[in-house]
C-alpha cells in the first residue's frame, strides 16, 4: 500500500471510496467536541480561581439573564448539529445507495464464520472476501443464527448482520491488500475468532482467484489439501490439532478411536462418522461438548471432504 498516511490513531488507512468521508466527520465531530471541552474546563478553572472567597463578601443580587449571552449560546450548537446532521446524513446516504454496477456477493455469518458465496461466478469461500480494486461491491447478508455485525475497519464499513432478513451494505475498495475483517457484535464463545480478510486485488488476479476457487485444489494430495481446508474452512476456529479440545474436540489423535456421544453411545471414529459430523453434525455429538457445530452442507464439495478425513487420520499420536 503506498497511502499508508491516511492511517490514525483511531483507525487504518483508508482504503475504500467513503473512508475519506467517514473520517472528515468523525474527525470534525472530535476536534470540536475537544475545543468545547477546553473552552468549558478552562473557563471554569479561570471562573474558580477568579472569583474565589477572598475576605468579608458583599452579595448582590446578580443578573437575572443576558439575550445576547443566551442567543449566542443557542445559535452556536445548533449550528453545530445542523452540519453534524447534514453531512451525517449526507454521507449515509452515500454509504447506503449501491451503484447499479455493482458485484453481488451473498455474506452469510454464523457460529463462528464467515461464508462468500459469488452468486455469478457460482463459488464460496469462507472467512475469505475476495474484490477487485475499484469496483463496487454488494453485500447481502443474513445469519443463520445470531446477531452478527461485519466491519472492516480500513474500508469503514460497518453492518449488523440478522438471522431472518437481509442487510445489504457496499463498498469500493480503492487500493489492493489484505484486510482484517472482524465480528463486530458479540455471538458467543468464539465471537473473537470470527475474524476473516479481505483481499483485494487487480482484474485480472481476482479472475483468476475465481477460475481456481471453481477448481477447487484439485492439483493437491489429499491431506495436504485437507491441511489448507483447515484453516480456510474455519475448522480451526473451533477445532485444534495438537490434543488440546477447545469449543470442539482436537483433532489429533481422534481418528480410529472409540469415543463416547453426549447420548452414552461409544462410537467408532471412521470415515463415515467424519463425514457425518461434517455435513449433519447434531446427528452425534461428543460428550463433553456443546451442540454448537454448523453444518457444512453445500459449502464443501466431496473432494473437500475426503481431504479433511485423510488430513484427520495423518494427525495420529506419536
Ligand atoms: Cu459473530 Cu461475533
Amino acid at each position: 500500500m503506498e497511502n499508508d498516511t491516511t492511517g490514525t490513531l483511531f483507525l487504518p488507512p483508508q482504503s475504500s471510496t467513503i473512508s475519506g468521508d467517514v473520517d472528515a466527520l468523525f474527525n470534525f465531530v472530535l476536534y470540536a467536541s475537544i475545543v468545547f471541552f477546553l473552552l468549558v474546563v478552562l473557563l471554569s478553572l479561570f471562573f474558580v480561581l477568579r472569583y474565589r472567597r477572598r475576605g468579608q463578601l458583599t452579595l448582590s443580587t446578580g443578573p437575572s439573564h443576558n439575550t445576547k449571552l443566551e442567543i449566542v449560546w443557542t445559535l452556536i450548537p445548533l449550528v453545530l448539529v445542523f452540519i453534524v446532521f447534514f453531512w451525517g446524513f449526507k454521507t449515509f446516504l452515500k454509504m447506503h445507495i449501491v451503484p447499479q454496477d455493482a458485484i453481488d456477493i451473498k455474506v452469510t455469518a454464523q457460529k463462528w464464520f464467515w461464508t462468500f458465496d459469488y452468486t455469478k461466478a457460482g463459488v464460496n469461500s469462507l472467512n475469505e472476501l475476495v474484490v477487485p480494486v475499484d469496483q463496487p461491491v454488494q453485500l447481502t447478508m443474513s445469519s443463520t443464527d445470531v446477531i452478527h455485525s461485519f466491519y472492516v475497519p480500513g474500508f469503514r464499513v460497518k453492518m449488523d448482520v440478522l438471522p431472518n432478513r437481509y442487510s445489504v451494505t457496499w463498498f469500493q475498495a480503492n487500493h489492493t491488500g489484505e484486510f482484517d475483517l472482524f465480528c463486530a457484535e458479540y455471538c458467543g464463545t468464539s465471537h473473537s475468532d470470527m475474524i476473516g480478510k479481505v483481499r483485494v486485488l487487480n482484474e485480472r488476479e481476482y479472475n483468476e482467484w475465481l477460475e481456481q476457487q471453481s477448481m477447487g485444489g484439485d492439483d493437491m494430495p489429499l491431506p495436504e489439501l485437507g491441511a489448507k481446508l483447515f484453516s480456510s474452512k474455519a475448522c480451526i476456529t473451533c477445532h485444534t490439532v495438537d490434543g488440546i479440545p477447545k469449543v470442539g474436540p482436537s483433532f489429533k489423535g481422534r481418528f480410529g478411536s472409540k469415543q463416547p456421544m453426549d447420548d452414552g453411545q461409544q462410537v467408532l471414529i471412521d470415515e463415515n462418522f467424519v463425514r457425518e459430523s461434517i455435513l449433519s453434525p447434531m446427528a452425534h455429538v461428543a460428550q463433553g461438548f456443546q451442540p454448537v457445530m454448523p453444518s457444512y452442507q453445500g459449502l464443501l464439495k466431496e473432494r473437500e471432504i475426503d481431504a479433511l478425513i485423510e488430513y484427520m487420520k495423518s494427525l495420529q499420536e506419536e
